[in-house]
């Protein structure tokens, strides 16, 4: 869990920037709810110095990335940086390939904890064998760092990324502040995902994830401005259930109160935080009308029912679809309103809104 400065500011990143989004990530209680990681996006970078050391932005970040770093950790925080294993990065500045070990000797000594390593100008390379490499680099500095790999899915990591050591891999391009299916991009290219393309695509890969390697449906986008309230709340409980990397995407320092109440929810996230690692999966679907479930440690359910369609619907999550025996009752607690529920026979059934979520935990 954590925030990337990507979804809200791209290359507009700062050594003040990100010094002030630290201290929010503490004062907005997002560090008590377990946002650890600040992290720093593309265009952080701008050249190779003489010695080819890669170079910070000296405008932006006066003071160096090792200060930045200090500042984070001063704050009970982690600090992550972000590379491409080709030439360049997707934003054109200087990439990894043919510098790895060189590199993650660097980001230890600022004190990176966490790198996303993305996949443009990779033009040739082996996806497998490229991700091997620096994750070896990172090994090799003596530093343990996270390693997030950005690959989109292309080479479908989830089949290698746990064996070369990667923490987390993106399963999809790039997801964007809307809430609609994938579509073609104005230019004709493939493809402009919103959350149900993105979610659409996590069905099937449940069984790669575990603790300490993740499916990573990519940052959210809760609070960017792009989709109501109602549709932020589903965005978020989904990757919640999906046991996704919680990586904010927002500006905390302004964010509404709204805002806070989902990205800190702390019901949502033990879902996504339980210590059997399960990711949840599509149980059910009849056209707009899904149930979404997560086995959790205790052998209770997280489970939402999501309504993809233009009007409110009535939605059933029977138990059997959960894996229970039909005859049994089961304690159902809805973690948006923070209520039990009581206990139901067979199945629990509740009014849910467009575009929306209900979700609770179903226990025997
Ligand atoms: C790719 C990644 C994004 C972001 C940008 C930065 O598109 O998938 O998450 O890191 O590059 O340029």
């Amino acid at each position: 869990m954590g925030w990337n400065s990507w979804n809200k500011f791209a290359c507009n990143v700062s050594e003040d920037m990100i010094k002030s989004m630290a201290d929010a990530v503490v004062k907005s209680g997002m560090k008590d709810a377990g946002y650890l990681y600040v992290n720093i996006d593309d265009c952080w970078q701008v050249s190779r110095d003489a010695n080819s050391n890669i170079v910070a932005d000296p405008q932006r970040f006066p003071h160096g990335m090792k200060a930045v770093g200090d500042y984070i950790h001063s704050l009970g925080l982690k600090f992550g940086v972000y590379s491409d294993a080709g030439s360049k990065t997707c934003a054109g500045r200087p990439g990894g390939l043919g510098h790895e070990y060189q590199d993650a000797l660097q980001y230890a000594a600022w004190g990176i904890d966490y790198l996303k390593y993305d996949w443009c100008n990779t033009t040739t390379q082996d996806a497998k064998a490229s991700y091997a490499n620096i994750r070896a680099a990172l090994d090799a500095s003596g530093r343990p760092i996270v390693l997030s790999i950005c690959e989109w899915g292309t080479a479908k990591p989830w089949l290698w990324g746990k064996e070369v050591g990667g923490n987390l891999w993106r399963s999809t391009g790039d997801i964007q502040d809307r809430w609609g299916g994938q579509e073609k991009w104005p230019d004709g290219n493939c493809c402009s995902n919103g959350v149900m393309a993105i979610i659409d695509q996590q069905v099937g890969l449940q069984s790669y994830a575990g603790p300490g390697h993740w499916n990573d449906p990519d940052m959210l986008e809760v609070g960017n401005g792009g989709m109501t309230d109602v549709e932020y709340r589903s965005h978020f409980s989904l990757w919640a259930l999906l046991a996704a990397p919680l990586i904010a995407g927002n500006d905390l320092r302004t964010m509404r109160p709204e805002i806070h109440d989902i990205l800190t929810n702390k019901e949502v996230i033990a879902v996504n935080q339980d210590a059997l690692g399960r990711e949840g999966e599509r149980v059910a679907k009849n056209g707009d009308l899904e149930v979404w479930a997560k086995q959790l440690k205790d052998g209770s359910r997280a489970v939402i029912l999501l309504n993809r369609g233009a009007t409110e619907q009535q939605i059933s999550a029977n138990w059997e679809d959960l894996g229970y025996p039909s005859t049994v009752s089961a304690s159902v607690r809805d973690l948006w309103l923070h209520k039990d529920l009581g206990k139901f026979p067979g199945k629990y059934s509740a009014a849910v809104p467009l575009h929306g979520v209900v979700m609770i935990t179903v226990k025997p």
